[in-house]
């Protein structure tokens, strides 16, 4: 089971665990951990589940796909060289220790 870790923009890190297979996004709402809104549960059509991946992390997370893509240039905050839908994240032991970090806003 990963444990990951969301940081609130005020610096508040919040640490929580995972199931194997659910998306960052459905870990942080299973946890009411606030700031991901997720507004089309999870079907990549909304971008307000975007969050800004620790550096270390980035490399090792799956190449985003084209739709990902797009929806990020319409993200309310700004997207960044780091960004991505956490709906897309898909969690498993690899990503034990994930960090992600999370924009101001969503809307
Ligand atoms: Fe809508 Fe991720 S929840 S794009």
């Amino acid at each position: 089971m990963p444990s990951i870790t969301f940081v609130h923009p005020d610096g508040r890190a919040q640490r929580i665990d995972a199931r194997d297979g659910e998306s960052a996004m459905q870990a942080a709402t299973r946890h009411d951990l606030g700031g991901i809104l997720a507004e089309c549960g999870g079907n990549a059509m909304c971008a307000t589940c975007h969050v800004y991946v620790d550096e270390g992390w980035l490399a090792r997370l799956p190449a985003m796909g084209d739709d990902e893509d797009a929806l990020l240039d319409g993200a309310a905050a700004e997207r960044r060289a780091n960004s991505r839908l956490s709906c897309q994240i898909k969690l498993a032991a690899d990503l034990d220790g994930l960090v992600l970090n999370l924009p101001d806003r969503q809307l």
